[in-house]
């Protein structure tokens, strides 16, 4: 009689049989210097961590790891070691569900503040997990009206939480958070702030603005890999949200913090995303978020300043501008798509208007590891793409 298949003739025969190997992908071209809102190019240190070894969630070594970028994250970002950093696997959306969640006690209304769509994401969120909401939508284009702030939290004192995104990336407006922020405490309300777009390069000081609860992503102004986000919380909000009946799974905040204050994960996290946010962490501490944020402005006055000479029309006042972003009116008789392939061809990736502004736009951002070269060419570029 034969003898049963061994484990390596079974495997080897498995092999024979598997499918072909997929066709090699597409190569891309040779470096593309990314102009969106994230992902953005990252540094060589991000690279290797990203290629690191393969290390597993459960072991001590990831949960040091764990602890020192929570650690980091603190000290780089709000200077004020009562604050804990959560960390949320997934994109910015993520962590801003998580902290939406939780943003709120039983009986109490969320407001938010819309000129965007990222500020209408938080009020679509409030709905479909059925958060009483407050929503003050104001144009894309104005700077909020304080005024109706003030009047919403004086008409309604069932609103518990305010929340508003720092860098609406939707038209590249700063939000007047400061002001917002006095309001909040005036009227004794908590503060929730979408900092995704925006933290780690603009001025935002948590403590100073009495922010509870500030969201940020680490593919963006911090230079890490996309696909991994974080909650910033106060002393006082961590102690509330560690209290908090769940309403989600995968999502609660509180779960998220209790496990990661024990140095673990309550799921298996994007290991070599945590690896590289580590790595871009260390980067910024060489430069600082002072420094980096310097560096932000100086690409944007040197952008604006190209954009200007070519005869293109900024969507907003400059006044009203971040740091981070700008989006430009369409040239007149221009389409999007014929400008985004032609940069593309060139090695620049550009951002197309949303929602609204679908077709009307293009957004240049300059997050991330550039050199001032790449900007330079890039002017080069836009201005043949455009002319005419
Ligand atoms: C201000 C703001 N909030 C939320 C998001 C959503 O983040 P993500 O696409 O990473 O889920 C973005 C994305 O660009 C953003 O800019």
């Amino acid at each position: 009689m034969k003898a049963p298949p061994t484990l390596a003739e079974k495997e080897e025969k498995e092999r024979l049989a598997a499918p072909p190997a997929p066709p090699p992908a597409r190569p891309t071209p040779k470096r593309q210097v990314l102009l969106c809102p994230g992902p953005v190019n990252t540094s060589p240190h991000v690279h290797a961590a990203l290629g690191g070894p393969d290390i597993c969630h459960r072991e001590p070594e990831f949960s040091h790891l764990l602890q020192q970028i929570r650690v980091k994250l603190v000290h780089a970002l709000v200077f004020d070691a009562r604050y804990r950093a959560v960390l949320i696997n997934g994109s910015g959306t993520a962590a801003l569900e998580a902290a939406v969640l939780s943003s709120t006690d039983p009986g109490q209304k969320l407001l938010v503040i819309n000129n965007g769509v990222y500020g209408s994401r938080i009020a679509q969120l409030a709905r479909i997990h059925q958060i009483p909401l407050v929503e003050i939508r104001s144009p894309l284009t104005e700077r909020l009206d304080l005024s109706r702030v003030a009047a919403a939290l004086k008409r309604d004192s069932r609103i518990g939480t305010v929340a508003v995104v720092h860098h609406e990336t939707s038209t590249g407006m700063l939000n007047p958070v400061e002001e917002v922020a006095a309001l909040a405490k005036k009227f004794r309300r908590r503060l929730l702030i979408d900092a995704i777009s925006s933290i780690g390069g603009e001025k935002l000081e948590l403590p100073k603005l009495n922010a509870g609860i500030c969201v940020g992503s680490a593919g963006k102004c911090l230079h890490g890999a996309p696909g991994l986000s974080f909650v910033l919380l106060s002393q006082e909000e961590a102690a509330r949200v560690s209290k908090m009946k769940p309403k989600s799974l995968y999502l609660d905040l509180g779960l998220h913090l209790k496990a990661q204050e024990r140095g673990e994960l309550p799921f298996t996290p994007a290991v070599p995303l945590v690896a590289a946010l580590g790595a871009a962490l260390d980067d910024l501490a060489r430069e600082g978020v002072i420094g980096r944020t310097a560096r932000y402005r100086e690409r944007a006055i040197f952008l604006r300043q190209g954009f200007k000479k070519m005869g293109l029309k900024f969507l907003l006042e400059e006044k009203l501008l971040s740091n981070t972003l700008t989006a430009l009116w369409l040239p007149k008789g221009k389409a999007y798509e014929p400008i985004h392939s032609s940069l593309k061809k060139a090695g620049f990736i550009i951002y197309a208007g949303q929602s609204e502004l679908k077709g009307k736009i293009l957004r240049v951002a300059h997050m991330g590891q550039l050199l001032q070269a790449d900007l330079k060419e890039f002017l080069r570029a836009l201005k043949e793409v455009t002319a005419g």
